[in-house]
């Protein structure tokens, strides 16, 4: 049952896909006060509040203060307020059950029990906003019908289940060809190598660097037929040049957003002085999305969207002044004691998203002009629903990979996203993991972090252990950022370690992909914490490393440096599944209970669940090599059986009753 509340005027986001007639009476849980702008509810101690999407700290997000606003945030500490993202749904689990759905395009404040403890406070900045309540029988069912009110997730093509590396420093064809001949040279698989920057002209969008990559479109075709998809990336900011067409377009058309006089606002971004397609406005984001094709015509099949907060590095004028300031401090003997310091740090530091710039620009929505600040969260995603549309438009059958840095719900339809500029922590790792169950509520099915981590020097054993984790997520990507140490799997000195993890990955594919396809079209998650499926287990309500992967695998990865393995709580007796660095699966059953189990470095354990069956692959060195209709099988228990879901990975016949059979046990 969903019910929705609306506040003054509701600026329409476009996060829910139908949107039911507003309730007349007060909201229930909650109470909602107009003057503090906030909706609180008071919280028993065993109360659970789970969602949040895209955030720092744990599944259950009691203990801190959240704040939904997109941020280009470079350090995923728990002290921080927000990352990338604006996903403003929350479920929570206890003396009452209820999902809680705050459609408002501003920033948002979710004080989860920060201020204090028993108390949850959403505070908005402004009170025109919709807020929907969701009941329901159990938590997966208050999901469902949340996932059913924002519309179906992205789809990927399945290629882009495959291995992929990237790393912001392959900067020519010859890194990037080095890169492939090293993967399949040592027999480790591969679908895809993302372009960074580098790739383009001075950092121009849609162009492409004809002296790193002579004749690009001949270089795609060369890379697909070995089977490697080029990624390349694209920037939010557009180049102040004249003569660059993309510029020239949007200057001609009032395509960018402006300042309070109408005139382009500009701010710096990689390229320096840029401008931003205003998002908001349909013709414009229709014609930002027809410059994709400029790439697709070389051949490219996906994109990953970055810097889409937007990030400002920093605004003209801003920058003027703060030089003005600086040079009068030079006039002087130039001896700064701690406050002269403080001040010049925070002059240059006051540069970079600074949240006063966000209100000098506006968007045009309608022929109403709307300050950036109060639609701030919208940005990411309509860069993302630009370039899906333009997709559906220029490419209608086929899917086109594409996934996000910002984002907002309402964007799982057009992309996924990756979990942003993370660092090579072993803390990063388990927050990896974290993210999971609460993206998936939230729609985004088609995730995964930068395996090994971006930024920081990495190890070794952390990018070995971060695999034995991204095999099982949607996107699976090495990323990392220049500068730091080399991380590609030929960096190391077990390379037969990594080989037989990335290996697995290929073989679990028909697994992964079904489970996938089958959660992005019954509106289900792929990945749940354990108390989802076992809410009368106590334990299970405060476990956080584990989570169930589909209806038939529990995962526990080890994300402790050092550790030879670790405490697995299984809520049911299950088969362990150990898939060792020579390619075997030893089985061995557990009962109900806790357990240690020893990982070695190389190794991948799971749990498969009684009455399951976890079909196989013999794998392959790219996805399309992969046999995804002559599968072996894991069972465990009779009648064993799992329900497949197999299409052709590519076009969008989805619905297809023929792309499901019933796989069981012989
Ligand atoms: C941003 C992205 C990162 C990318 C870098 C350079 O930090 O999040 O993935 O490598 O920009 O484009």
């Amino acid at each position: 049952m969903i019910k929705r509340y609306t506040y003054g005027k509701v600026f329409k986001t476009d996060s829910v896909q139908s949107i039911p007639a507003a309730q007349i009476g007060e909201i229930p849980y909650v109470k909602a006060d107009a003057e503090k702008l906030s909706f609180t509810y008071h919280m028993e101690p065993d109360d659970i509040v789970y969602g949040l999407g895209e955030n720092v700290r744990g599944i259950n997000k009691r203990g801190w203060i959240y704040e939904s606003k997109c941020s280009d945030e470079s350090k995923h500490l728990e002290d921080r307020r927000s990352l990338y993202a604006a996903h403003n749904f929350i479920v929570v689990d206890g003396r009452d059950r209820f999902g809680l759905f705050v459609d408002y395009p501003g920033i948002l404040t979710f004080d989860v029990g920060y201020t204090d403890l028993s108390v949850l406070t959403i505070t908005a900045s402004d009170w025109n906003l919709d807020v929907y309540v969701i009941e329901g029988n159990s938590v997966i069912d208050i999901i469902r019908q949340f996932r059913g009110l924002i519309g179906r997730s992205y789809i990927a093509p399945r290629w882009a289940f495959g291995n992929g590396q990237s790393r912001w420093g392959y900067v020519t064809a010859d890194d990037v060809r080095e890169v492939v001949k090293k993967h399949r040279k040592a027999g480790v698989p591969l679908d895809m190598v993302y372009l960074d920057i580098d790739y383009m002209e001075r950092f121009k969008d849609f162009t492409v660097n004809s002296e790193r990559f002579p004749d690009f479109a001949d270089f795609v075709k060369e890379m697909k037929d070995q089977h490697v998809r080029l990624i390349p990336i694209i920037d939010a900011a557009v180049k102040e040049e004249k003569g660059y067409s993309v510029y020239d377009e949007g200057i001609t058309n009032g395509y960018f957003c402006t300042d309070k006089d109408g005139k382009p606002f500009v701010g710096a971004v990689w390229p320096g002085r840029s401008l931003f397609t205003d998002m908001l406005n349909k013709d414009a984001r229709d014609w930002f999305g027809d410059q994709y094709k400029a790439l697709l015509d070389q051949g490219i099949e996906g994109f990953w969207n970055d810097m889409n907060e937007p990030s400002i590095f920093y605004a003209d004028d801003r920058l003027a002044d703060v030089l003005e300031e600086i040079a009068k401090m030079r006039e002087g003997d130039q001896n700064l004691d701690l406050d002269a310091f403080s001040h010049f740090e925070n002059l240059v530091g006051s540069l970079s998203a600074n949240p006063e710039d966000y209100k000098k620009f506006y968007h045009t929505v309608n022929g109403e002009k709307i300050r950036h600040d109060k639609v701030h969260n919208l940005y990411g995603y309509n860069m993302t629903r630009a370039a899906g549309e333009a997709f559906e438009r220029l490419v209608p059958d086929k899917r086109v990979l594409l996934f996000s840095r910002a984002s907002c719900i309402g964007m799982h339809r057009y992309g996924g996203i990756w979990q942003g500029d993370n660092k090579s922590y072993w803390a990063h790792l388990l927050m990896n993991l974290k993210m999971l169950p609460s993206l998936n509520m939230c729609g985004f099915l088609y995730t995964g972090a930068d395996v090994g981590g971006f930024g920081s020097d990495t190890t070794e054993d952390l990018v070995m252990r971060w695999y034995a984790l991204g095999i099982f997520t949607p996107l699976l990507r090495n990323h990392s950022e220049m500068g730091t140490r080399r991380q590609e799997f030929y960096q190391f000195n077990d390379r037969e370690g990594f080989k037989a993890i990335i290996k697995l990955r290929y073989r679990l594919l028909p697994y992964l992909y079904s489970e996938y396809m089958k959660a992005a079209l019954r509106g289900d998650m792929m990945f749940r914490p354990l108390a989802f499926d076992h809410p009368n287990d106590e334990r299970c309500r405060t476990i956080e490393d584990q989570l169930y992967l589909g209806s038939e695998l529990m995962i526990a990865p080890v994300y402790e440096q050092n550790a030879q393995g670790r405490m697995v709580y299984l809520p049911e007796r299950m088969k362990m599944l150990r898939f060792t660095r020579n390619g075997d699966i030893e089985e061995k059953i557990l009962e109900k209970g806790d357990h240690y189990i020893k990982v070695p470095l190389s190794d991948v354990v799971c749990f498969l669940r009684e009455g399951h069956l976890l079909p196989l692959a013999k794998g392959g060195q790219c996805v399309d090599d992969v046999d995804f209709v002559n599968l072996s099988a894991i069972s465990f228990g009779e009648n064993a059986a799992y329900e497949y879901y197999h299409d052709d990975g590519v076009t969008k016949n989805y619905e297809e009753p023929e792309h499901w059979c019933l796989l069981q046990a012989k």
